[in-house]
């Protein structure tokens, strides 16, 4: 019985070895050196090649290296009957309420805009931005947090989420019903939803007609969820203030692409919240135990939801 790690992009040596860290005596497979494939009962993979995953025949589980499992759901030939989980754990939601925080403040203080003055030798004070509403989409075990952490810096929260959800202190909204009124008045629109059929696009010319004039847009969900004309049309004609982007449809962003010198638009390369290695790997090695010892999975994901 082994557990494969399938990461093309990304260094899966240090992941292995953190595995054996924890647990010395796994049995650890880096593709491509995969070795007899029916080994293979758990594997762990981020932005795996289509199709790759159907070489296991004994494959129970497919663990998602990150919070999101849309680059496992993209795979149109993935095998049937398997579980799927995905990482929860309180760094990746601390840094993602860091970033967002950060990102809000920057703007609201215009420390970026100082910056530009600085470079140009200009001394012009001026107020903070007196917005502070902000619109969460995406109540997860993410959003949740982000929005617990503004609350805390006196933001005044609106969060929506597909299907209801109550929780403390702060307004809550779901379904198309409530998606314009949760954007109606907010300052700061931050998008952290799963990508979904049901979400892709979502951050369009339909709900940008719907938002203040002038909101600012910070997307850390997903590429998918941004339609990009749409963005540079409600950037151009001041519907939107301003946004900035962690994540993009097509990473690294191209060169040529318009987004790297467009003056409202800030860019950070998909960093606002990194899987821990240590973490990450303490959750794979328990998850691994679950399987081989027929216990319950955690952060298991509803395949019918796609999240
Ligand atoms: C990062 O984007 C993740 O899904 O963890």
């Amino acid at each position: 019985m082994a557990l494969l790690i399938l990461m093309p992009d990304r260094d899966s040596n240090d992941l292995a070895k953190a595995l054996k860290k924890t647990s010395p005596g796994l049995d650890i497979r880096i593709w491509p050196e995969v070795g007899d494939e029916k080994d293979i009962k758990y594997a762990i993979v981020w932005n795996h090649p289509a199709g790759a995953l159907r070489q296991y025949p004994n494959l129970k589980v497919i663990a998602s290296y990150g919070a999101g499992v849309d680059h496992i759901f993209k795979d149109p030939d993935l095998p049937g009957n398997i579980i799927i989980t995905r990482l929860v754990d309180d760094s990746l939601s601390r840094q993602m309420s860091e970033y967002i925080a950060g990102v809000v403040l920057n703007h609201r203080l215009r420390l970026t805009e100082y910056r530009e003055y600085q470079a140009a030798g200009v001394w012009s004070p001026k107020a903070a931005r007196p917005g502070n509403i902000v619109c969460l989409l995406g109540l997860g075990n993410i959003g949740r947090e982000v929005a617990g952490y503004l609350s805390g810096l006196n933001f005044t929260i609106h969060g929506w989420s597909q299907s209801h959800k109550d929780i403390e202190n702060i307004a809550t909204f779901h379904g198309d019903a409530g998606l314009c009124e949760a954007l109606g008045d907010a300052d700061y629109i931050v998008c952290l939803l799963p990508l979904t059929p049901k979400t892709a696009d979502i951050l369009n010319k339909s709900l940008f007609s719907k938002i203040k004039k002038g909101a600012y847009l910070i997307n850390a969900g997903r590429g998918g969820h941004l339609n990009e004309d749409d963005l540079l049309d409600a950037l151009y004609q001041g519907r939107l203030g301003g946004a900035c982007l962690d994540v993009f449809r097509t990473e690294p962003l191209p060169d040529d692409h318009p987004f790297w010198r467009h003056p409202k638009i800030s860019i950070t390369p998909h960093t606002a919240s990194l899987t821990n290695i240590d973490q990450a790997a303490s959750q794979f090695h328990e998850n691994y135990l679950n399987m081989v010892n027929n216990r319950p999975l955690f952060n298991r994901i509803d395949s019918a939801k796609g999240y």
